[in-house]
């Protein structure tokens, strides 16, 4: 069965592809390379000995995709990356985010409500929890309003699929609410590669690890938690890979209850900005240059998961701990640095 993977040359994307070709998928790839590069095909073929298929296309040109279904017309599974993702850009560049999120979506949606029946992975994030009033955090709680152009076009998302599953029964989809992901493959094939400086704490850590970046900063230490820096639930990219092929497999089995399912994919353990930055000390062997500046507008001070219903109904567990996923994200940062 070919499934169709967007932004499939991305984070969490390249690792999803190499997942879903472990479990025997034809994969083909849309991305536009924005915020990606083709060799990620390359890393990809090197761990699986199978190269997916790729078509370079930007998703806002809706006669491009109506195209791309109609060459693909055995593709009834999607999983779809594809988004722009900075919180910090989304809040300068609204209507970028809000055409390359919402609109892309609609028009992948418009393609797989023509067809019999169809299959939908959503990427999803804890952004659209806010601050949660309860820890953990589970899949019913309320969706606060969003502290960013970037959180809104996830909560948007969730509603626009839940209002055409209900009116499109042969449309079965699963948003899945990523906390934290981090770290990279174990072969050192593929992994994070933020463009520029790094928004995210792992891939900023790692950097100023191997001296790229001159010390970390990091954003408040008078937070109510027991050190005063954030709480956060960081997830290895291996485990999150393959709890979209997890969620997918329970679409195309028809083991799902509803037409739209939501789950949580998280450890369910809560780490503070100090507690990662020991664990790369402890997996490094290296001392972090880091210093404790203002809070970061937009800042939770804590959300981690409750894992119940991905554990208990989706049968999706993360099994590699902090310190594995920091280990791995540091082997990759010495790699792409060699
Ligand atoms: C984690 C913690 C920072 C950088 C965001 C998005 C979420 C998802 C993941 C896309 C916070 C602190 C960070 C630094 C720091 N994005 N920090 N110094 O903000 O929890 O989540 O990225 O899917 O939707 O909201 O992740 O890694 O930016 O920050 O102290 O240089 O690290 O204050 O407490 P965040 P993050």
């Amino acid at each position: 069965m070919k499934v169709l993977v967007t932004g499939g040359l991305g984070f969490i994307g390249s690792h999803t592809v190499v997942e879903l070709q472990n479990k025997g998928f034809e994969v083909v790839i849309i991305d536009d390379c924005s915020n990606s590069d083709e060799s990620v095909l390359d890393g990809i073929e090197a761990i699986t000995g199978k190269k997916p298929a790729f078509e370079k296309l930007d998703l806002k040109e809706k006669h491009k995709v109506e195209d791309f279904f109609q060459r693909y017309q055995d593709v009834t599974g999607v999983i779809h990356f594809a988004a722009s993702k900075a919180v910090g850009e989304s809040v300068e560049k609204p209507l970028l985010y809000y055409e390359n999120n919402i609109g892309t979506l609609v028009y992948i949606l418009k393609e797989l409500c023509k067809k019999n029946k169809a299959s939908f992975i959503f990427s999803s994030s804890c952004t659209v929890y806010g601050q949660a009033d309860k820890m953990p955090i589970t899949e019913d709680a309320p969706v606060k309003a969003a502290e960013s152009p970037y959180g809104n076009t996830k909560q948007m998302g969730e509603e626009i699929i839940a209002d055409t599953c209900k009116v499109i029964p042969n449309l079965n989809a699963i948003a899945l609410r990523y906390f934290n992901p981090m770290g990279a493959h174990p072969s050192g094939e593929i992994g994070e590669l933020p463009k520029g400086v790094p928004q995210n704490l792992v891939p900023f850590i790692t950097q100023t690890g191997i001296g790229l970046r001159e010390e970390l900063s990091v954003f408040g230490d008078d937070y109510p938690t027991p050190d005063g820096t954030c709480i956060r639930d960081y997830i290895y990219v291996v485990d999150l890979a393959k709890a979209h092929v997890v969620a997918l497999e329970r679409l195309l089995n028809g083991k799902n209850e509803s037409n739209y399912e939501v789950f949580n994919v998280g450890t369910g353990k809560g780490s503070s900005v100090l507690e990662a930055i020991k664990s790369f000390e402890k997996v490094s062997g290296r001392k972090l240059n880091y210093k404790v500046v203002g809070r970061r507008p937009g800042d939770v001070t804590t959300a981690y998961a409750d894992t119940t219903k991905a554990n208990k109904v989706l049968g999706w567990k993360a099994e590699y701990s902090l310190d594995e996923a920091m280990n791995y994200a540091w082997i990759w940062e010495q790699k792409i640095r060699d």
